[in-house]
């Protein structure tokens, strides 16, 4: 996730450009860059590191002009640095892009085959190569945009300016978001609504499949296909500190909300359905050293340590390799022993956690070969591993971590396909079943988002509980254990998640009416388990939240019950994840707490 700017008007823009990427700041700020027209020639100015860094260079190095494009970025192909950050120069065009484009491999093996030379590591690139090759052919600059957009496969959001039109920027959009400004004289173009409150209120937002032509005299709206586009403007009534949450009253609700695109984003150009294979190269891993791995062992803290779990179960069950997982701060202390032949995956959201890393180098250091399941390029534990496969949530601003889960949930997922596929315990065909459900997952995390006034509802019965207890079984386990941790960490209320088959192991002592337990009731092979679990909490008197894909099977027990679609049993906690997201939210924003930055805790630990 990047934040892209641009700007053509009467004004000096470099400043307005920065000024434009410090509201975009939440969406990546590992480099910044503006490139700025002066009527003659274009200027760019490029700083690894925060915002500031390009503040202090653009102060330091002036650049006149009225006409230019800004992007702030969070890394996805190349480690953050100068060389590469946005906006990408090739001959006489600028570009700058956030998104991804699948098919990048391909297209840079053909530009170099053409003999273009590239100076970054980036799939952005490529755009500006194709649209300066297509210039070279004589084409305008709109006309050149909508050439090369015939060749991208992926999510893009873009802002092309050439060096023969210094009049005017053209941007598109598929799957990235995009929003036009018509303000004074001048019109802007941004990622987001945040870059351009502070010069008009009157915005239109682009759809996928359209580009428009920006000059000083307005934005001319065409779908790629060259068909006009008449869109009314709409007129923004939130504030400027609402408008960075994109109307959410807290980040960790915005990001819940992103989920769908979260997972999106992490399976993009990893999923190859005709053939049932994915992430073959990126993680360095092929049939060879599937073969040979004797053993995977997951290593994680907190929220990623759920997912660990989680891929613990999806590797045994799938790929048929033995797993086992554990906490980074007990492995680290604890003589571990560990042999060449075991695949070690280190699981961090941040790629900062000082006990994962330091687990992640002990196994290193007795001969495994380490995995690193990270959502930060370019950090700590993406480093020091053998191979990244990166999670792409984009930056998690909420210290609760939502977003950054289910996207390590579906990371988890590719991982025990390809291991599966690549050792032969899994057929081409169950493959690709599997991978057909995978890429529906996100449209039923949309689904089960719609719920969210209903959990809203429910959360006002849980709001005074003193204590709440989560179960479930098999996939769903790691689930209860996560939305326990939620529970307790923004709203202080107690919490234990439990395996349902742990309940009459003791924690069934705790079950009177003042106890919400909350069930994760899944389409499951473990199904009729859990309910006679929900049987016993109501024999007890235990009030119960029921998670279900059938209202039907939880009427006559539940109190309250949440219906998400069903998905396959494999993936089900990527969608029943979501309503104990909510609930946590809910009941901690009606105890009024500080949801975005809970009491004693930080968003990066990176001491022991
Ligand atoms: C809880 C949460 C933490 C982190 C843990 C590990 O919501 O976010 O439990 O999961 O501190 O952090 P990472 O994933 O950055 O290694």
């Amino acid at each position: 996730m990047c934040g892209i700017i641009a700007y053509v008007g009467t004004r000096p823009c470099a400043q307005l450009l920065i000024d434009g990427l410090r509201k975009l700041e939440y969406r990546g700020y590992d480099s910044a860059g503006v490139a700025v027209h002066n009527g003659k020639e274009i200027t760019v100015r490029r700083a690894a590191g925060k915002l500031s860094t390009l503040q202090d260079l653009v102060d330091r190095e002036p650049v006149a002009g009225t006409v230019g494009i800004g992007h702030t970025r969070w890394a996805t192909h190349g480690p953050p640095s100068e060389r590469n950050a946005h906006p990408h120069v090739s001959g006489r065009v600028a570009v700058v892009h956030n998104g991804i484009i699948e098919n990048h491999v391909e297209l840079k093996h053909k530009l170099t085959s053409l003999g273009r030379v590239f100076t970054s590591d980036t799939d952005t690139e490529i755009v500006a190569h194709l649209v300066d090759m297509a210039m070279g052919r004589g084409l305008s600059l709109v006309e050149a945009v909508r050439d090369s957009l015939r060749e991208l496969r992926g999510a893009y959001a873009i802002a092309v300016l050439a060096k023969d039109d210094p009049t005017t920027i053209v941007v598109a959009k598929h799957a990235s978001p995009l929003v036009l400004a018509l303000a004074d004289g001048a019109v802007l173009a941004a990622s987001d609504v945040p870059a351009i409150l502070a010069h008009t209120r009157e915005v239109v937002f682009l759809e996928d499949g359209e580009i428009a032509t920006l000059t000083q005299s307005g934005a001319k709206l065409e779908t790629v296909s060259g068909e006009a586009v008449v869109r009314e403007p709409t007129t923004i009534r939130w504030s400027l500190v609402q408008a960075e949450r994109g109307g959410y009253k807290h980040f960790m609700l915005k990001e819940i909300h992103e989920q769908p695109r979260a997972i999106e984003d992490t399976l993009r150009g990893r999923v190859q359905l005709e053939t049932g294979s994915c992430i073959a190269d990126e993680i360095g891993i092929a049939e060879p050293e599937a073969r040979a791995i004797q053993r995977v062992v997951l290593l994680a803290c907190g929220t990623s340590f759920h997912a660990a779990m989680y891929g613990r179960y999806l590797i045994e069950q799938l790929a048929r390799v033995p797993a086992v997982v554990d906490l980074a701060s007990e492995f680290r202390y604890r003589e571990p022993v560990v042999a060449p032949g075991d695949l070690v995956i280190a699981v961090s959201q941040s790629g900062e956690t000082a006990d994962t890393l330091a687990a992640l180098k002990e196994a290193k250091r007795q001969g495994a070969r380490v995995l690193a399941v990270v959502n930060v390029q370019g950090s700590a534990i993406a480093r020091a591993a053998d191979g990244v496969l990166y999670t792409h949530a984009g930056p998690e601003i909420g210290v609760a971590s939502t977003k950054c889960f289910t996207a390590q949930l579906a990371a988890m997922a590719l991982v025990s396909v390809h291991i599966g596929r690549a050792r032969g315990a899994l057929s081409e065909s169950r493959a690709k079943e599997l991978l057909e459900e995978l890429v529906r997952v996100p449209e039923k995390m949309r689904a089960a988002l719609e719920q969210d006034a209903a959990v809203q509802l429910i959360s006002r019965e849980l709001v005074s509980a003193q204590n709440a207890l989560f179960l479930g079984r098999g996939v769903s386990c790691p689930v209860a254990l996560e939305g326990a941790l939620k529970l307790k960490e923004i709203s202080y209320v107690h919490a234990e998640g439990y395996a349902g088959g742990e309940m009459k192991h003791g924690p069934l002592a705790l079950v009177d009416r003042s106890m919400p337990v909350v069930c994760l009731l899944p389409d499951d092979p473990s199904l009729e388990k859990m309910l006679s679990n929900v049987q016993e909490v109501r024999a007890r008197d235990g009030r119960v939240l029921a998670i279900v894909n059938d209202p039907a099977c939880a009427t006559a027990l539940a109190q309250w019950s949440i219906t998400v679609p069903k998905t396959a049993p494999e993936f089900s906690p990527l969608v029943t994840t979501i309503p104990l997201q909510l609930l946590s939210y809910h009941v901690a924003d009606q105890r009024g707490t500080d949801v975005d930055q809970p009491r004693n805790l930080a968003k990066t630990v990176t001491v022991e």
